[in-house]
């Protein structure tokens, strides 16, 4: 078997709270990036035998659009996939259920999920330095268990999710980046972009109606060019503070019942 990890991780939050599930298996994994717009995704089969940790962000308590039309041009043939959710503390609303599902249609067999915060990548104050050292050390119990049932072939028919349909609606958040004086033209923003809303020739011209506000290129940006308007950040944070102050727990989905 092979072990894939099927990522959108614009600033690396994802990629943290999928790390512990990388290293539950004994194995290397191929990586198959969902930032990444040159990447056909039609091409891209895979077997039954194969495990797939597949990891997304939530975005408006919703997959991040560009992830899931990914994600539903990959040919899975049954193979198996772990599901993970990284959220910055507010809720992450129906985004596993919309995962499975979209997972599924693309014949994935969803054997586990969790749902973690990751320190939220525009308003930072919100679940900062998270995953911390408790987090990684509770995601890697549960890799190890979830590693465990797949060896033993334990998958359930339908795993059982939270969340509702029709899911919650979401438009975008009105947070785009703007290029700042120092940037220095190096390209590497436009390059980077999931949606690819930076001009190559011109770095300081965005497509605000592409942009989908994942603040990739200003965490990227190695003169720190990129930036957000700090009162707009502030109003939002403050909308949110109530439901994001508390820090939130995992959730962990595993179940099977040997009589299905
Ligand atoms: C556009 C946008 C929308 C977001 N919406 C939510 C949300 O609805 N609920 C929440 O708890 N966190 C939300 N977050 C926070 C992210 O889910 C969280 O920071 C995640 O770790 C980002 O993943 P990354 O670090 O891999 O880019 C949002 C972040 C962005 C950029
Ligand atoms: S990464 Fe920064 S310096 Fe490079 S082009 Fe983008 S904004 Fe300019
Ligand atoms: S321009 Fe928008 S979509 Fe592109 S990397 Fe920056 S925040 Fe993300």
């Amino acid at each position: 078997m092979s072990l894939y990890k099927i990522m959108f991780s614009p600033t690396g939050g994802t990629d943290k709270v999928a790390e512990p599930f990388v290293q539950a298996f004994d194995q290397e994994p191929k990586t198959i990036d969902l930032t990444d717009c040159t990447v056909d995704f039609h091409q891209i089969s895979l077997a039954e035998e194969d495990t797939c940790i597949v990891a997304v962000p939530s975005f408006g308590g919703r997959v991040p659009e560009i992830a899931a039309s990914r994600l539903e041009q990959i040919r899975a043939n049954g193979a198996k996939a772990i599901l993970i959710v990284a959220y910055g503390n507010r809720a992450y609303d129906d985004t596993l259920l919309e995962l499975k599902t979209i997972l599924r249609n693309s014949g994935f067999c969803c054997a586990a999920a969790v749902a973690a915060a990751a320190e939220h990548s525009i308003m930072h104050q919100y679940a900062k330095g998270r995953p911390n050292q408790n987090d990684l050390e509770e995601l890697s119990q549960f890799a190890k268990q979830s590693c465990q049932r797949i060896e033993e072939g334990k998958i359930p028919e339908n795993l059982d999710l939270p969340g509702s349909s029709p899911y919650r609606e979401y438009h975008g958040v009105p947070i785009k980046p703007v290029t700042e004086k120092n940037c220095t033209k190096c390209g590497l923003c436009a390059k980077k972009c999931p949606v690819q809303a930076i001009s190559l020739t011109n770095p300081f011209e965005t497509d605000g109606k592409k942009c989908i506000s994942c603040m990739r290129c200003v965490s990227i940006c190695p003169v720190h060019a990129r930036s957000i308007n700090k009162i707009m950040a502030a109003i939002a944070a403050s909308k949110l503070k109530k439901a994001a102050v508390h820090p939130r727990k995992m959730s962990c989905f595993l179940e099977y019942n040997s009589a299905v």
